[in-house]
């Protein structure tokens, strides 16, 4: 079912106001990457919503063509922030790299957006500051409540920064991770942010990086709630045009290549390294600000889309057993605009409990847990969390000793077996 009337198209860029884009990819109507359904429900009904990007000429951003009514999207939420080991080790390093380098001192406010169920602010507990979580998904908020870390159900905004100064004070590092892409009025967020930082503060985000996106061809981490992909030159202008300051950049390899960006007051003490300007050249270098670049990204995409499911559909032929590997929401992305749905996939196997039972968006496989899945392994496993693929083949050591295999997605298809060593597929 196309619902057009809960999503809007984007003429205007969110972050420099002009109307002049060139159209990256279009990948047709596309069902939400987290909204997974329950068996009984009839999928007649299943939302789908257009999925493409652009990419705007003036100031690079990458955005997505249509907007999703956020309320459709986040109220009640499956996406659980990872208790992967990865993501449990960088939330420790987060919060320990903000707390010495801007020498957070106990009892300090530190407010997080899109802070899921709390487990990034719970590891700021050693260090003793108070915490203030912000997350609009009424279950994650109130499972951070039970947890003892005090959320607000709520967007961040200039209104949720009013009140939290009110009855808070002002914040000594605001954290955003992985949410700032969702965010369409970045404007409002960023007057929020001036309104609630401390003169010292730091705004610290998280992002995927858009030169990985497109170095990697990670096409698949393209779904209806990540509206922006960003480069570093593109936050700068963000930031600068709103009385903030990007001053320093780091690379880091979560969830398929992201960047930590610090942000503070423009009248504030940060001074800007050289790691901004550093990775601005780097993007130009790469030709991210002229069209060629994502006219052949495209072109790589349109491979993967083919190569993907013929190979798929080839060991299917021949009587192997294929099964999906972590109901990711990249996972939704790369299924349904592959066309590799039930008729190849006998189950995807995930370990978070909230989406166990239910089948995945669109493709309609069901979801077991990866207790259930050993109990019967495929043959080949397609790798939908390819981000946690180093800790993932670490873990399934047993099943690729026993002959078991798996597919890596993307840039480009690759079997891998015992020995990890990667076979590009004939
Ligand atoms: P994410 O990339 O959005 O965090 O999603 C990854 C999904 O993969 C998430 O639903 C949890 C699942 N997963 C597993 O099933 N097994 C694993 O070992 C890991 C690391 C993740
Ligand atoms: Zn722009």
């Amino acid at each position: 079912m196309e619902t057009s009337g809960r999503s809007r198209l984007v003429t205007h860029c969110r972050v420099c106001g002009a109307a002049d884009w060139q159209e990256v990819v279009s990948f047709g109507s596309v069902p939400l990457a987290n909204a997974f359904l329950d068996p009984a429900t009839s999928y007649e009904d299943e939302a789908r919503f257009p999925l493409g990007v652009i990419s705007c000429r003036s100031c690079r951003l990458m955005s997505l063509t249509h907007v999703v009514d956020p309320e459709v999207m986040y109220r009640t939420y499956f996406y659980v922030t990872s208790d992967s080991e990865s993501i449990t080790r960088h939330m420790r390093y987060v919060a320990q790299t903000c707390t010495s380098r801007f020498a957070l001192g106990e009892d300090e406010l530190v407010v997080e957006m899109g802070s899921n169920t709390g487990a990034q602010l719970l590891a700021f507990r050693p260090g003793g500051q108070r915490v203030l979580g912000v997350d609009p998904a009424l279950n994650l908020a109130a499972t951070a409540n039970a947890h003892g870390v005090l959320t607000l159900p709520e967007y961040f905004s200039d209104r949720t920064a009013a009140r939290i100064r009110n009855g808070h004070g002002q914040a000594r590092l605001i954290l955003g991770r992985h949410v700032f892409a969702h965010v369409d009025d970045l404007a409002d967020v960023a007057a929020g942010v001036r309104r609630l930082l401390a003169r010292d503060g730091v705004f610290a985000i998280e992002v995927p990086y858009a030169l990985d996106l497109v170095e990697r061809v990670a096409f698949d981490t393209v779904y209806h709630e990540h509206l922006s992909y960003f480069l570093v030159g593109t936050l700068a202008e963000l930031f600068d045009r709103h009385g903030l300051r990007l001053f320093d950049v780091e690379r880091l390899p979560v969830h398929g290549g992201s960047i930590l960006a610090f942000v503070g007051l423009r009248e504030g003490p940060w001074e800007q390294q050289g790691s901004v300007a550093e990775l601005f050249a780097a993007e130009q270098a790469a030709g991210l600000h002229q069209d060629a670049a994502y006219g052949e990204f495209a072109h790589k995409v349109a491979r993967v889309r083919q190569e993907l499911p013929r190979l798929v559909r080839g060991l299917v032929a021949q009587g192997a057993r294929v099964a999906g590997y972590g109901a990711s929401a990249k996972g939704t992305t790369l299924l349904n605009i592959c066309g590799i749905g039930a008729d190849e996939l006998q189950f995807c196997s995930d370990t978070t409990v909230l989406k166990q039972g239910k089948v995945l968006p669109g493709t309609h496989v069901p979801v077991c847990s990866p207790q259930s899945a050993a109990a019967e392994p495929p043959d080949y496993y397609l790798l939908l969390a390819w981000n946690y693929a180093d800790e993932i083949l670490e873990k399934e050591r047993r099943f690729l000793d026993n002959g078991g295999r798996f597919i890596l997605p993307v840039p480009e298809p690759v079997v891998l077996s015992a020995g990890a060593r990667a076979t590009t597929p004939t």
